[in-house]
């Protein structure tokens, strides 16, 4: 098969996170003013803390200054802990677990690539980053996805060439940095929110190594 590592991205894809990154953005804006829906939020997914807040502020209209932004970010991100801190592999989604092992059984390397910087804390919540070779987060890279930088960290570390790397992205932002790093990617979630990818799934359930070796012979 022409892939020889999987890059997964973290909130999205191996738990359902989103859910609890809304609900806090959500509760901000209220407090700032103003109404924050599900659609706008699919703007914040996969890019960094700082980033969604700057959108969510142009959405409210609002203009803070940088020290209010820092602040407005630190509070956001103790509301999203407070969910962090309650979660158990119980969250590990559908199909995650037993499509990593069955990877690595088939001699696939694997990586995280996410842009939080709760990363660490989640996988240790949930009692999977032993299944990781590699993880790059939201505190080792620079640029934000769509840039490729984490995607391609991942494949640096993992020495692995980029177009022999599966990307599973959730954000059409992390498809984008997948894409601009020159390699695979397939979208989880539905073609009439993503574009782009090579695939759309809509979780891990049906999906395990014998199927990916037929889309990328
Ligand atoms: C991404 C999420 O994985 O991480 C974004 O999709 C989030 O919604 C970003 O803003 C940064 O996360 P954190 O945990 O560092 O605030
Ligand atoms: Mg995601």
């Amino acid at each position: 098969m022409s892939i020889q590592a999987c890059i997964f991205d973290l909130d999205g894809v191996i738990v359902d996170t989103a859910k609890f990154h809304y609900i806090a953005w959500k509760e901000m804006a209220t407090g700032l003013g103003f109404d924050f829906t599900e659609k706008e939020n699919e703007w914040l997914k996969g890019v960094s803390r700082m980033r969604s807040l700057d959108i969510l502020l142009e959405i409210g209209k609002v203009t803070k200054s940088e020290e209010e932004k820092r602040l407005l970010a630190e509070s956001k991100n103790e509301r999203y802990l407070e969910f962090v801190r309650r979660m158990s592999e119980e969250e590990i989604l559908p199909g995650v677990t037993r499509f990593l092992d069955d990877l690595r059984s088939n001699g696939i390397l694997i990586a995280l690539g996410s842009a939080s910087k709760n990363a660490p804390l989640i996988l240790e919540r949930i009692q999977l980053m032993e299944k990781f070779d590699v993880v790059v987060d939201g505190n080792s890279v620079l640029k934000a996805k769509p840039d490729p930088e984490v995607f391609l960290k991942c494949a640096e570390l993992l020495n692995v060439e980029p177009g022999l790397c599966l990307v599973f992205e959730d954000a059409q932002a992390g498809i984008e940095a997948a894409l601009n790093g020159g390699m695979k990617v397939i979208g989880v979630g539905s073609p009439d929110d993503l574009s782009y990818a090579d695939h759309f799934i809509p979780g891990f359930k049906k999906l395990d190594y014998e199927l990916i070796s037929r889309w990328y012979v």
